[in-house]
């Protein structure tokens, strides 16, 4: 299976902060917000993946990602020109997927808890398309799921009277058909090719999988400032507390044994000794 990072859009519910800088470059606490979908895929197992940016700020990622090597994955980037909707992405991502499965998460979802990775073979093995839900008090600026007899029978997006507290969360994990699919979109009343639409497209399939994250996992999409702060706030407190590093690739890619310790402390020679790389270069393999 292959992964697209979708990291472009304008960032408007941020501004004035990213009207020079993409959001998914922003600290969330030690490190910048795109470490965190980057390691989501990495613990699904997923070594090859395209990061889809704004043309402005490609150098930016580039500068802060590279080819992948770091972390000992292979990195591809293709810029999105105007927010066209989450869905384009598998568009522009078209001869990247080829006939491969795909996971595709937002560069500014967050997900920390241990469901999401037990179920990586399900996920690897998977025919048709899988959502993960999360269970929120006020799901309505979210993509809601209507869930009769354990099934999901719709998605409405932003709903005014959410019919169940399931959100989808943006990670999205699609089948080989996808790219056939993705061109039966039009664009949405607000000119988008909607995510939600492909997903009720899955579902008239009959082909939409869901996974429920457990209350005790957490998601965050830090979009907002307060969101943002949220974020930085709860990861701070666990780093803190557990002394552990959520979200690292560099320490995710060598307990999931894509990169060897002797490799990482190789890497570890070019960087500052500042706590984030401190503990690095102090974890076990
Ligand atoms: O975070 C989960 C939610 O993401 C889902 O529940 C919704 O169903 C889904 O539509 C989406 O809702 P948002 O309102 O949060 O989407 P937003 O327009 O904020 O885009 C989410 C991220 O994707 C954001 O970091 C920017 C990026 N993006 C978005 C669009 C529309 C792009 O890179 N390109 C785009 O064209």
């Amino acid at each position: 299976m292959k992964g697209i990072i979708l990291a472009g859009g304008q960032g408007t519910r941020l501004h004035p902060i990213t009207i020079s800088y993409s959001k998914q470059l922003l600290p969330v606490y030690d490190k910048p917000l795109i470490y965190y979908p980057l390691s989501t895929l990495i613990n699904l197992k997923i070594k090859e993946i395209l990061i889809i940016v704004n043309p402005d700020q490609l150098n930016n990622f580039k500068k802060l990602l590279g080819n992948g090597s770091q972390f000992g994955l292979k990195f591809s980037y293709a810029t999105q020109k105007k927010a066209n909707g989450i869905a384009e992405a598998l568009i522009i991502g078209k001869n990247f997927i080829k006939n491969n499965s795909v996971a595709l998460i937002l560069g500014d979802n967050i997900f920390y808890g241990q469901d999401l990775y037990k179920n990586v073979s399900v996920i690897n093995n998977n025919n048709g398309s899988i959502i993960f839900l999360y269970k929120l008090n006020n799901p309505s600026q979210y993509g809601v799921a209507n869930i009769k007899k354990n099934k999901v029978t719709s998605i409405v997006e932003k709903p005014k009277k959410p019919k169940s507290n399931y959100v989808v969360t943006g990670l999205y994990i699609y089948d080989k058909n996808v790219s056939n699919l993705v061109k039966k979109l039009k664009p949405s009343k607000r000119g988008e090719l909607e995510i939600t639409d492909l997903n009720n497209l899955y579902i008239k399939n009959n082909n939409l999988n869901y996974i429920k994250l457990k209350d005790s996992s957490v998601w965050f999409d830090a979009g907002t400032p307060d969101s943002l702060l949220s974020a930085s706030q709860y990861i701070q407190a666990i780093q803190n507390r557990n002394n552990i590093l959520i979200s690292s690739p560099e320490e995710v890619s060598l307990k999931n044994k894509i990169i060897t310790k002797v490799k990482l402390n190789k890497i570890l020679k070019s960087k500052s000794q500042n706590d984030y790389y401190k503990f690095l270069k102090d974890s076990e393999n």
